[in-house]
């Protein structure tokens, strides 16, 4: 085996160790500022360093965080005195990545439906984050269920965007993350959710084989299976559970390195116990370390209880490392309210 496969093993197994799980964020300048804005926090790039620092160097973080998924503008910053974060975070344990797509537009003759951008200059891109030191790369699709929708064209067109990302972050050397988020607007009940993710992760794993992509040195974000979030019928965790382990088990090639749970506005105590019931009733069927990636469900909670003051890092910071013990707990099945 190539040096260059063994350690995109290596770093993949690592990302996804001891129970551990990972933190996204990597919410871009206009997703930050509009959370901001909701907590009347100022959006200012100030501001979002400083809330990057709260998180950072909450003490204890590498105790349930094995990686931390960064944006752009976070990999350049460093904490008020003076230490980068990425050197922050590697001296707390904790593996630095970065978001490397760039967000989403129109795809074009398929109204409703996106795809997500950021192929042109991917290569030269990876090299530079390469030599920053970051070690894996995040890439969100996104499929909307409304109706008949989704097209197979929006089908194709994000998977095929995002076995090209990961064909090429592990050429770099770096372990892709590929996340083909089924979001959850809309009314649609929990076995539609169901059908359409999983006949979106059958088209993802066709077209990182055609991409000829090592399926040990990647991490799977996917949705958890939900119903709607306007649907009239809600789900319990044990229903969640079932339909989400079915459909992984039925699309997902037993080599994958790990697969991390996006929480896509999930309230953090349903997450923790949709993972829980998933990691409890399931682990011995599970081929995969099944673990979390979330972000605002392991620290939502924390830029409301900030609010952009000084005085309220302490109570942001216990109310993270609360979040990120939660779902430590409910990644071995053990996590109780
Ligand atoms: O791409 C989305 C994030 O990495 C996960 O965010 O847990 O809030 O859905 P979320």
């Amino acid at each position: 085996m190539e040096n260059i496969t063994k350690q995109l093993i290596s770093t993949a197994k690592a990302m996804v160790a001891g129970f551990k799980g990972l933190v996204a964020i990597d919410e871009s300048v206009a997703t930050l500022n509009k959370r901001f804005e909701l907590a009347g926090i100022p959006q200012t790039e100030a501001y979002r360093r400083a809330y990057r620092e709260v998180l950072i160097t909450t003490p204890g973080i590498g105790d349930y965080i094995n990686g931390a998924i960064l944006f752009d503008e976070t990999v350049h910053q460093q904490t008020l005195s003076g230490v980068p974060f990425l050197e922050a975070l590697k001296k707390a344990g904790v593996i630095p990545g970065i978001k490397l797509d760039e967000g989403t537009e129109d795809l074009a003759g398929f109204p409703k439906e996106k795809v997500t951008k950021g192929l042109d200059n991917l290569q030269e891109r990876l090299t530079t984050y390469a030599a920053l030191g970051l070690k894996f790369a995040k890439w969100r699709g996104v499929i909307l269920i409304d109706g008949e929708l989704p097209s197979q064209a929006c089908i194709v067109s994000n998977t095929h965007a995002l076995a090209r990302y990961a064909a090429a972050c592990q050429r770099a050397g770096i372990v892709p993350i590929v996340e083909p988020e089924v979001i959850m607007d809309g009314n649609h009940t929990i076995e539609r959710c169901a059908q359409v993710t999983e006949k979106v992760l059958r088209s993802l794993f066709e077209e990182l084989y055609l991409l000829k992509v090592e399926l040990g040195g990647l991490i799977l974000k996917p949705n958890m299976i939900l119903p709607g979030k306007d649907a009239p019928e809600k789900a319990d965790a044990a229903l969640v559970a079932k339909l989400t382990v079915n459909c992984l088990r039925n699309a997902v090639p037993a080599t994958v390195a790990g697969i991390a749970f996006l929480s896509g506005g999930q309230d953090p105590e349903t997450a923790s116990q949709n993972l829980n019931a998933i990691n409890a009733a399931y682990k011995e069927v599970l081929p995969w370390p099944v673990t979390y990636s979330f972000s605002r469900a392991l620290h939502q909670p924390a830029l409301e209880i900030w609010k952009g003051k000084t005085e309220n890092v302490k109570a942001a910071q216990d109310s993270f490392i609360k979040l990120a013990k939660a779902n430590h707990e409910a990644r071995k099945g053990e996590f109780k309210l």
